[in-house]
């Protein structure tokens, strides 16, 4: 499969998706709090998404029971939201996608539960930072792997480590689309940036090692060494040069 060049029409399409994205993670972040179960954060995303009319892109993709992800300290991504209660120091990793007429948004975002650690506190604003730096790359006439280079000269040279076996992705009418976008590589390299790229990228970073382990739910991956994960992840457009954030929980 090749990469999608969107027209003008869908981008726009997808940035009403990114809009709704953005909104409801804002929401999402607002509503953590120590003693709620991760379930009960899959509710208001249920609810939030009917409120606007919208269809969730993780619900039943390849059978993954939920609407969000929620993922918890040594959590990296595709926690499954249930029983489990956030704790006081927790960080919590929230992963959103929804459709709107047929066009996909896909965010990311790591918050603290209360008072965290100074060490959790710098996982967290490097992740970010690390997705900031790889946008501020991803213009018209740079190459892929430019992209995936920001991110991890980024956490590195924070003392952090990024993740290597998973990865950002094209996204459109699909959620998954070409090209895969690694957290780490030489800059130069890959398909060069055009206007119509619509693009997930999603750094996670860790403070020990980088190796990962799939739960025995199937879904949940952590890290080996069990030391704590962050996640950020914007969906952008390639449209006047340069990136457009489609998923503006920021803003
Ligand atoms: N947002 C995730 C990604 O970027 C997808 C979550 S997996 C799902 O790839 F199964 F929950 F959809
Ligand atoms: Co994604």
């Amino acid at each position: 499969m090749a990469i999608i060049i969107k027209s003008e029409k869908e981008i726009a399409v997808m940035r009403r998706a990114g809009r709704v994205v953005a909104d409801i993670l804002k929401l999402l972040a607002a509503e953590i709090k120590a003693g709620m179960t991760t379930r009960q954060l899959d509710d208001i995303a249920v609810r939030e998404l009917a409120r606007y009319g919208a269809a969730s892109s993780f619900k039943g993709y390849r059978g993954y029971p939920a609407s969000l992800c929620v993922s918890i300290n040594e959590e990296i991504v595709h926690g499954i939201p249930g029983d489990r209660v956030i704790r006081e120091g927790d960080i919590v990793s929230l992963d959103f996608g929804a459709i709107v007429d047929g066009g996909h948004g896909d965010a990311a975002i790591t918050v603290g539960a209360g008072k965290i650690t100074p060490q959790a506190e710098r996982l967290i604003e490097t992740t970010r930072g690390a997705l900031e730096a790889s946008i501020a790359a991803a213009r018209a006439g740079a190459r892929l792997s430019d992209i995936s280079h920001a991110i991890q000269t980024y956490a590195e040279s924070r003392g952090f480590v990024v993740v290597r076996e998973y990865t950002g992705h094209g996204i459109g009418r699909d959620m998954h689309e070409d090209p895969l976008i690694p957290n780490f590589g030489p800059p130069g390299c890959g398909p060069v940036l055009q206007k119509g790229m619509a693009l997930a990228i999603e750094p996670m970073v860790n403070i020990g090692g980088w190796r990962t382990r799939v739960k025995e739910d199937n879904w949940t991956v952590v890290t080996e060494d069990g030391s704590l994960s962050a996640h950020f992840e914007k969906t952008i457009a390639i449209t006047n040069g340069k990136a457009e954030v489609l998923t503006p929980w920021d803003e």
